[in-house]
């Protein structure tokens, strides 16, 4: 029995978290004034990393296990210039947020718990639609993990990597240049087209100095430009950056699919040190075994046998075992990241620290 994807999932929830201000001096969020969206002019399809002009419509995802036939996109815009600016002015004051771990020199977390206009932009259904229609087969829902909404990676001149050689730890990402990088030298991002195991392999076996004919580097069109990826499926970094004349800011909003059989790709152990971790990965597994259920119940298949409940019920227990077994360590997804410095895959030993203002 296929997972129909017409069946009308549930979003996850909003959460809010008493001990986070949720700041109030802030536009709300409006697709009429702050989206312009526009397409890319070429999508890049895992099979074969070929560039067609759009993603072909199918009525379900290529691969038996849910993944999408969907690379990455060339780059295109959401917001407006007006959405650009409230943008770059949440931003501003989220600059006090910034924090550090091994793996991302400097960083934003949690602005979804702060931001309304952010939590909007993250859970716009126009939004949706339209990341949707890129990927050709799958629909889309935010994360679950709502630490994850617009996550902001920056960099600055002299620093190492900005970001490591990884798989992502959410199925999708759209990834938004939040700076002007016109006087930039460096801080690019690298895609490795190669199946991320092939890709991981070159990389052991070339330290971390993967040659060139294996790496494709992403063009953006300016600030304000985003591309869209599978970043769950392909291995990527993002280089330091040799001189600049501001910061490179880049916003990482975060999706998955709609289909709860998609194979598991939202990870628990990247985020474990963070206080929602827990909660948001537990609300993130009740969907699954949910929207499993649900499918069963109004997804079109007809009324169903009382075996064919009991297997549902089954895979729903499955998802919340995991998630009991995850949290209590008994069991890890950890997927890590390769160290550059240390020459090896890496993970996630300590917690973030936060940024003082004179860093950076
Ligand atoms: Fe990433």
């Amino acid at each position: 029995m296929n997972f129909d994807k017409s069946c009308p999932v549930p979003i996850p929830p909003l959460l809010n978290d008493p001990e986070i201000e949720l700041y109030t001096d802030e536009p709300v969020f409006d697709p009429d004034i702050h989206l312009s969206m526009t397409e890319p002019d070429f999508i890049v399809l895992r099979d074969g990393f070929q560039h067609v002009p759009k993603a072909p419509q199918l009525c379900q995802p290529v691969a038996a296990n849910g993944d999408s036939q969907l690379a990455y996109t060339g780059p295109f815009r959401l917001l407006s210039d007006e959405g650009y600016r409230v943008l770059r002015m949440i931003l501003e004051r989220e600059m006090a947020h910034r924090q550090c771990d091994d793996r991302h020199p400097a960083m934003i977390r949690l602005s979804g718990y702060r931001s309304k206009w952010i939590q909007d932009f993250n859970r716009c259904p126009r939004i949706l639609e339209h990341l949707s229609n890129l990927t050709g087969d799958i629909r889309l829902l935010p994360t679950t993990l709502q630490s994850s909404y617009s996550h902001v990676n920056i960099g600055y001149a002299g620093g190492p990597n900005i970001d490591s050689y990884h798989c992502d730890s959410v199925p999708y990402v759209l990834i938004l240049l939040a700076c002007d990088m016109t006087n930039t030298v460096g801080g690019e991002l690298q895609l490795i087209e190669r199946d991320p195991k092939d890709a991981l392999n070159l990389i052991e076996q070339y330290k971390g100095q993967v040659p060139n004919e294996y790496i494709r580097t992403i063009d953006y069109l300016g600030q304000n430009s985003c591309v869209f990826m599978q970043g769950s499926r392909i291995v990527h970094r993002v280089k330091g950056i040799h001189s600049c004349t501001e910061p490179r800011i880049t916003v990482v909003n975060s999706y998955m699919s709609t289909n709860p059989f998609a194979a598991e790709s939202t990870r628990y152990d990247t985020f474990r040190h963070e206080k929602p971790a827990a909660l948001e990965y537990t609300l993130h597994k009740t969907w699954r075994a949910n929207a499993k259920i649900l499918d069963l119940a109004v997804g079109g298949h007809g009324w169903p046998t009382n075996d064919q409940v009991i297997e549902r019920l089954s895979m729903a227990i499955d998802e919340l075992s995991q998630c009991r077994d995850i949290l209590t360590n008994t069991t890890s997804d950890k997927i890590g990241y390769y160290d550059e410095k240390k020459q090896k895959m890496a993970y996630y030993d300590t917690p973030a620290v936060a940024l003082k203002d004179t860093e950076n």
